[in-house]
């Protein structure tokens, strides 16, 4: 692992794909070799994500714990750091004990693949591309909102839903010494036809959905328009349309009207309903 941290520079070992080598020299099987955050980065990460102290933040391959220790210590959060090698965990521990937040966190020696997400309304990830990518769908069904937030690495065409950049003069590895962290919320399950109910009976929205963004069509009668829209979590915003403002909430199978403005003001609270299997009827 020292090989791969030493004589590789960390952006170098993901563009050329060599993390299969570093695994191969690794003890403990990592998918990735232990590299630091640097402390404002860690910081950047956690406001980024808005952590407070409602949050349980799980950072997968979590090091020395500074992750969690830092959401405990700062944010007043509980958390948990998963990470697969013994020594870093039991430095987790002891490192949880002196910063005084050993009753609201834990570390676990196991590996990231097999852990519960549940849990968490934020994870955290220093990690690599192609581990990102291989727990992009875990992280997709997880429950709508749950906050993402990973060091340096994206997640393909998911596109994040912020970006910043901070300079890390404290960066272990690459030329750059700066870092990025990238924010997604995970995007409701959407796609797919519903129908109007009360006053919007006769009423149809198709949604097409890639990840966070949205496109579809909103049908009366004869008359129909396009929109596009974004989803925040449950929340789908759709986009400057001609009509005005118009904002809709996933809750439960149904999807509400929570904000409306020009000839749609009045069907503030009406709820669309999934389509059964043969349509609007
Ligand atoms: C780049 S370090 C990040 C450490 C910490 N999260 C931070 O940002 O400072 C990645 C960590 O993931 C751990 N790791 C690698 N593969 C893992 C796996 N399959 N399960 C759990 N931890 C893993 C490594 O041992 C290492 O400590």
């Amino acid at each position: 692992m020292d090989f791969c941290l030493l004589s590789i520079p960390w952006r170098a070992i993901a563009a050329l794909g060599l993390s299969a080598l570093c695994v191969g020299l690794s003890r403990a099987g990592e998918d990735v070799p232990f590299v630091t955050t640097p402390d404002n980065v860690t910081l950047e990460m956690l406001r980024a994500a808005q952590v407070g102290p409602g949050d349980h933040v799980i950072d997968l391959g979590s090091g020395d714990g500074r992750i969690v220790i830092l959401a405990a210590k700062r944010f007043g959060a509980t958390g948990l750091g998963v990470e697969i090698v013994p020594d870093l965990v039991r430095q987790s521990i002891s490192n949880a004990q002196a910063a005084g937040v050993a009753g609201r966190v834990s570390f676990r020696e196991q590996d990231l693949f097999k852990t519960d997400l549940a849990p968490a309304t934020v994870i955290t990830m220093y990690l690599l591309p192609d581990v990102n990518l291989q727990l992009r769908p875990a992280l997709l069904s997880l429950k709508p909102g749950t906050r993402l937030v990973s060091h340096d690495w994206d997640m393909g065409d998911w596109k994040p839903d912020q970006t910043t950049m901070v300079v890390a003069p404290d960066k272990k590895v690459g030329l750059e010494k700066s870092s990025k962290v990238h924010l997604w919320l995970v995007p409701a399950k959407v796609d797919g036809l519903w129908c109007g109910a009360g006053l919007l009976t006769g009423t149809r929205l198709q949604l097409s959905q890639r990840y966070q963004e949205i496109e579809g069509t909103l049908a009366h009668r004869q008359r129909s328009r396009k929109i596009e829209g974004r989803l925040e979590g449950a929340t789908l915003r759709v986009l400057g349309g001609r009509a005005g403002e118009l904002v809709l909430e996933v809750a439960g199978d149904g999807l509400r009207i929570t904000a409306a403005g020009g000839p749609l003001t009045l069907a503030q609270g009406q709820v669309f309903k999934r389509a059964a299997a043969d349509g609007c009827g």
